[in-house]
C-alpha cells in the first residue's frame, strides 16, 4: 500500500452509517452491527480511526483510553476491506493508534480476539502483541474461558509501546 493513496483520519459521527453498513464479510462469521455503537464515535473520537484509499473507506479501528488504568489503551475492533487485506491497511491503522495513544501518555495497548480468528491472531502477533498466559489453551493458544460471561472464550493481547512507536 503506497502512503500517497492511504489517508488515516479520525472517525466523524457522519461516518457512522458507512461503518454500520459494511458487508458482513469485513468481519467474517457472526458479524452484527451492534458490535459497534454510535457512542464509541461520539465519546472516543480521537482514538477511532478511518483508513481511506483514494477517498473510499478501506478499514477502520475503534479504540479508547482506559479510564481505570492510566497507562493503558484498548482496541475494541478493527476491520479492513477483504479486497485489500495484506497490503498494510491494518498496520497503518494500528501504527497511527500507537502514535496517538503514546502522545497521550499511554504505553500499553490491549485487545482481545476469539480463539478461532486465526488471521487476527497472526496479525496481532506480527504487530508485536504478546498473548497473555492462561490456564487453558485452544489449539495451542492460551484462552481466557468464558471471558464475557456468555460462554465466549478470548485470546488476550498486550503490547508495550516502544518510544519510537509513540512519538
Ligand atoms: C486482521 C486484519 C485487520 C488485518 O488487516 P490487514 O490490512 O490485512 O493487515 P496488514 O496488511 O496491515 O498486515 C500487517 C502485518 O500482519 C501480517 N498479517 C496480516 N494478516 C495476516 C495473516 N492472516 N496471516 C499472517 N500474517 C498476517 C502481515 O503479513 C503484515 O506483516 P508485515 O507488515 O510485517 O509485513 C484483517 O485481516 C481483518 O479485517 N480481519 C477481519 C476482522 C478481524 O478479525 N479483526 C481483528 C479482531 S478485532
Amino acid at each position: 500500500m503506497r502512503d500517497d493513496f492511504l489517508n488515516i483520519r479520525h472517525i466523524e459521527p457522519d461516518d457512522c452509517n458507512a461503518i454500520f453498513e459494511v458487508p458482513s464479510d469485513w468481519w467474517g462469521s457472526n458479524y452484527s452491527s451492534d458490535m459497534i455503537s454510535k457512542w464509541y464515535i461520539h465519546h472516543f473520537r480521537d482514538t477511532c480511526l478511518l483508513a481511506e484509499e483514494n477517498g473510499k473507506m478501506a478499514g477502520f479501528l475503534i479504540g479508547f483510553l482506559s479510564q481505570s488504568e492510566p497507562n493503558e489503551s484498548y482496541i475494541r475492533i478493527v476491520m479492513v476491506d477483504p479486497a485489500i487485506r495484506g497490503k498494510g491497511v491494518g498496520r497503518a491503522l494500528y501504527e497511527e493508534f500507537f502514535k496517538r495513544v503514546g502522545m497521550l501518555g499511554r504505553s500499553v495497548v490491549r485487545c482481545v480476539t476469539a480463539p478461532g480468528k486465526k488471521d487476527s491472531i497472526a496479525f496481532h502477533t506480527r504487530m508485536g502483541f504478546i498473548i497473555e498466559p492462561q490456564e487453558q489453551e485452544y489449539e495451542g493458544v492460551p484462552v481466557f474461558i468464558n471471558y464475557d460471561g456468555r460462554g465466549g472464550n478470548r485470546v488476550l493481547f498486550k503490547k508495550v509501546l516502544q518510544k519510537m512507536e509513540n512519538h
